[in-house]
């Protein structure tokens, strides 16, 4: 366990339609504070719908987990810091100069935006990564890619709840760690394969865990919201 704060609440707002996503955020009121913006909505409606949704007063994490050159990223970046953001994901097997030039626009040019660095996506398994020919555990790979965003300038991590010990063990508190694959005791944990409770997570010390399924397809969202922010306070 880690002396971390109290973990936050990222509603990953995976709706089909503008409409659906406006519908629900009526719906769950100030039960959330901040939204996941992925690449169906964002592909689908632009920066202006994220403008949206910040006008409504919640915080945003784009998650658009950016992979190119590192000058493409630099200037996707660029225009992302225009937006109001506050987290924005990356591929860390981008490399770390594409890390570091997007982390070199952020100083430029945006005071809130942080830059979490996806590691090994969770769908991918260790017979998939040693077709990619990585020959080390998926386990491995993460620590190192982390090392390497972090060394690049790269302000968190967005993991499996699972990796928090060994990646809090290795780097300290210090990195900010964003944890989806969360499920609440009884719930339908999908097609996610491992998955841990918001209060797990919390204490084994995720600054931030992104849920969406458990909250939007709930009876009632906005007090299965209430429910899962109780379980962060430790
Ligand atoms: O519905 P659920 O709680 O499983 O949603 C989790 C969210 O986190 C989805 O938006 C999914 O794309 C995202 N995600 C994930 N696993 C990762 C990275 C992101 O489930 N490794």
């Amino acid at each position: 366990m880690t002396n971390q704060k109290d973990c936050g609440l990222i509603l990953a707002l995976d709706m089909e339609t503008r409409e659906e996503a406006l519908e629900i955020l009526d719906h769950l009121g100030d039960s959330i504070e901040w939204v996941k913006i992925g690449l169906q909505l964002f592909t689908a409606y632009g920066p202006d719908f994220v403008r949206e949704i910040a006008e409504r007063n919640y915080r945003i994490f784009l998650d658009l987990k950016l992979h190119d050159i590192p000058n493409t990223v630099a200037k996707a970046v660029r225009s992302i810091a225009q937006l109001p953001v506050e987290l924005l994901s990356l591929h860390a097997a981008g490399g770390p100069e594409m890390i570091e030039w997007a982390n070199q626009v952020r100083l430029e040019h945006s005071q809130q935006l942080r830059l979490l660095a996806v590691t090994v996506l969770t769908s991918m398994s260790s017979e998939q990564l040693q077709a990619l020919n990585v020959k080390v555990s998926a386990e491995e790979q993460v620590l190192h890619l982390a090392k390497k965003s972090l060394e690049a300038g790269a302000q968190g991590l967005v993991c499996s709840p699972l990796e928090l010990p060994a990646l809090r063990d290795q780097f300290g508190s210090d990195p900010l760690i964003v944890t989806p694959g969360i499920r609440p005791q009884g719930s339908d944990i999908n097609e996610q394969k491992r998955v841990m409770t918001p209060s797990a997570a919390a204490q084994a010390g995720s600054n931030y865990i992104v849920v969406g399924r458990p909250i939007l397809q709930a009876n009632n969202p906005a007090l299965a919201a209430i429910n899962i922010r109780a379980e962060l306070k430790f």
